[in-house]
């Protein structure tokens, strides 16, 4: 089945400011190769039968190449995201007018001309960070959400009455996976790939009990960014960077894809964090 993704590219990004412990603002970026990684991306969705819409990137907001954190989706609902630092504060608004923009063009999961109803789009309360702390699990339609860093336990609470759907609540404790994304990645309709280490032991045994048959991956993969991957059930878009995550997903029967983004690293992201999925 093909997927719709939303992706901003990299015209304005550079390490200036930390909020994570991935950034390092005495590091130079190579702006130049930033973009023509993230086109090989774009290219590499495309090319695997998906549709790329593309966010105009707005001068100021370095990070907006993470359009993940955007806003989280399902169903055509669109729940809105409320940024834990002001320095990203402003990219929420850019992902809110892109969704009344889209609305306006077509229905959700259609081509232009379509009855169903358009996007519905829900501006939040509570701080959260997007698909940086939330995901969706089709099969048994599960929400999974985290917390520790960024996004608000209490917009876990806020999504589940947004979207309808029960959000499971994993608390993160080790700041290098500051986001679930960093740590934990859908792969199907009913299976997960996730690093434990990330996770409190309370919240390793929830996912324990859910997802007996996940692919467990080390400490050594979710370093090299091997879970923050975008998988369409099939095929996995992974960190060139992760060769053992992605000889564990040959193991479980997916196609890995690797990209490089040895750039986009340095502001503390990968695939994942570049890939907003739309969810009509
Ligand atoms: N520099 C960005 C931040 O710290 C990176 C965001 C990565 N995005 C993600 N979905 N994990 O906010």
């Amino acid at each position: 089945m093909p997927r719709t993704y939303l992706m901003c590219p990299p015209a304005y990004f550079d390490v200036k400011y930390v909020i994570n412990p991935w950034m390092d603002a005495t590091t130079p970026v190579d702006a130049e190769l930033a973009v023509k990684q993230w086109d090989r991306l774009r290219e590499t969705l495309i090319e695997l039968g998906h549709r790329v819409h593309v966010l105009a990137p707005q001068v100021g907001l370095p990070d907006m190449v993470y359009a993940a954190n955007g806003a989280f989706s399902v169903d055509s609902t669109v729940f809105g995201a409320r940024f834990r630092y002001p320095q990203r504060a402003a990219e929420a608004a850019a992902h809110q007018a892109f969704y009344a923009r889209l609305s306006s063009e077509e229905a959700p999961g259609e081509d232009a001309g379509g009855t169903r109803a358009g996007w519905r789009f829900v501006a939040p309360t509570e701080i959260n960070e997007g698909e940086g702390d939330f995901t969706y699990v089709p099969g048994p339609g599960l929400i999974l959400a985290g917390y520790g860093f960024r996004t608000e336990p209490a917009a876990h609470a806020e999504a589940q009455e947004v979207l309808a759907r029960p959000v499971i609540s994993l608390r993160l404790v080790d700041p290098r996976f500051y986001h679930l994304d960093m740590a934990l990645a859908v792969l199907d309709d009913t299976t997960i790939a996730y690093y434990p280490g990330a996770f409190s032991a309370s919240a390793q045994a929830v996912l324990r009990q859910l997802f007996p048959d996940a692919v467990v991956a080390s400490e050594s993969d979710a370093l090299g960014f091997g879970l923050n991957l975008v998988s369409d059930g099939r095929n996995v878009v992974l960190s060139a960077e992760a060769s053992d995550m992605a000889a564990r997903l040959v193991a479980a029967g997916y196609l890995p894809r690797l990209v490089e983004l040895t750039e986009l690293k340095k502001g503390g992201g990968s695939v994942k964090c570049c890939v907003a999925e739309l969810r009509g």
